[in-house]
């Protein structure tokens, strides 16, 4: 029988730091920026923090046991910023030496480490001097992310230097949904700028290495934007969408520039750029070894006169998660071919896929999250026929290795394929494990 999967095509689980560690104050951790959003009243669901999370700092070494029995060959996890420099230019092996022994510990069971430099906990001694609203904020992410090149070196398979800019930037400048909270356009597109130009810099620094068995690139939430009905009105305003979630970020990195409608749309409402430079847009561009897609859902559009950027989010008849997401892999599938047709031929590797939904644990002990499985077969199916059609996608990270803090909905969503009792720290696998397991073991969709 012919596999859904080729050998080398690579499942892996996904996580971050602040969503899963714990141990925020341990071997010289300073605060981030979710630290402290998460203890501002009214942020997150119930004042959840991450504090305590899935206590992973302490028990990584049965969390890797867990992806073992899962048989995942490769696992992507973040480093947290200001566990490595707990102040500006102060580096703290301690913090260092906690992922070097994850990443022993992942090497020597045969699961490939895949690391993501910034996963939106910005150190709180950045935000006190200004951020990524400062232009400094580049060299800041280039003194870290050389250092972890140095100190961990081709032990990591992949690199990631960003995930989804677009919510450090947006979400967290502009709607105020994420940390630091602020809620300014200007301030959001300023960010991602020197996000984007932090990117360049941190690959233009990781070439000059030259590893051999080390790759780097760059996570993009992509959500396809389709108009709730044909009128001029709301095409537009899905193209707006477009512009802002999806092509703000891919342009600049394919093409060197920024999409020409979208300048403008922004320029009416912030005034112009003056937080670019002459010769940014070539920094930004560099190659990269692969992208990273983060895919969850597609969002329906609709014009929208009194809001600020002119549409807003409306459903259609799909299924959805528990975060109100629309199951839709069909538009993974079109994203794909999107991406190949305008953007880029590079491999491509799904870096987030997954569904939160309301899971229990039932009086057998298990936990049957059957809609889980569901939506990952349906999206991972999507995937095996692109890659027959000659898509290139070189892997799948399913987000999440298990339940944990999910930001602004602290602790209310679950995401994971090993269920987390938060109140014993006792993890258990989902039926959802059991059928990646079969999936990695069989490489057949079932
Ligand atoms: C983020 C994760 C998050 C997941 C589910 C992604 O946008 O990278 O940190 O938990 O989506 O919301």
């Amino acid at each position: 029988m012919t596999k859904d999967f080729k050998k080398d095509f690579i499942f892996g689980t996904a996580t971050s730091s602040y969503q899963i560690e714990g141990a925020i104050a341990e071997d010289g951790r300073s605060p981030s920026i979710w630290d402290i959003f998460s203890k501002t009243p009214g942020k997150t669901y119930r004042g959840n923090t991450g504090d305590v999370a899935c206590g992973h700092y302490h028990r990584y070494k049965e969390d890797i046991e867990l992806m073992e029995k899962i048989g995942t060959g490769a696992y992507r996890f973040s480093v947290s910023w200001s566990r490595i420099f707990p102040e500006k230019g102060r580096f703290n092996p301690k913090g260092m030496d906690f992922y070097k022994r994850l990443i022993d510990e992942l090497n020597k069971r045969n699961i490939k480490p895949v690391i993501t430099i910034y996963h939106w906990d910005l150190p709180l001694w950045a935000y006190n001097m200004g951020g990524w609203l400062n232009r400094d904020s580049v060299k800041w992410f280039e003194e870290y992310s050389s250092r972890l090149f140095k100190e961990l070196n081709e032990s990591v398979r992949l690199w990631i230097t960003h995930n989804e800019p677009l919510c450090a930037s947006f979400f967290g400048y502009h709607e105020g949904i994420h940390a630091p909270g602020h809620k300014d356009l200007k301030e959001a597109v300023t960010t991602a700028h020197h996000i984007l130009m932090s990117h360049g810099s941190a690959v233009r620094n990781f070439r000059k290495l030259r590893f051999k068995n080390s790759e780097i690139g760059i996570a993009l939430n992509l959500i396809p934007s389709y108009p709730v009905s044909g009128s001029e009105e709301d095409k537009k305003a899905s193209s707006v969408f477009d512009g802002q979630y999806n092509r703000w970020f891919l342009r600049p990195l394919f093409k060197a520039d920024y999409p020409e409608d979208m300048k403008e749309v922004f320029k009416k409402l912030i005034g112009d750029f003056d937080f670019m430079k002459d010769g940014d847009m070539e920094k930004i561009s560099v190659k990269n070894d692969f992208l990273g897609v983060n895919y969850y859902s597609r969002e329906l559009i609709k014009y929208s006169p009194d809001s600020e950027l002119e549409y807003k989010k409306t459903h259609g008849n799909f299924e959805r998660t528990e975060m109100d997401w629309e199951i839709v892999p069909e538009a993974l599938y079109k994203l794909i071919l999107r991406l190949r047709e305008e953007y880029t031929s590079i491999p491509i590797y799904i870096t987030e896929n997954g569904a939160a939904f309301k899971d229990k644990v039932s009086k057998d002990g298990k936990v049957h999250d059957g809609k889980r499985i569901d939506y990952l077969r349906n999206h991972l199916k999507k995937i095996a026929v692109l890659n027959q059609k000659g898509a290139d996608i070189k892997g799948y990270f399913l987000w999440s290795l298990m339940d944990n803090f999910e930001w602004g909905h602290g602790y209310s969503k679950r995401f994971g394929i090993i269920y987390l009792d938060y109140k014993t720290q006792e993890r258990i696998l989902k039926d959802s494990a059991l059928w990646y397991r079969d999936l990695i073991k069989n490489r057949i969709i079932k």
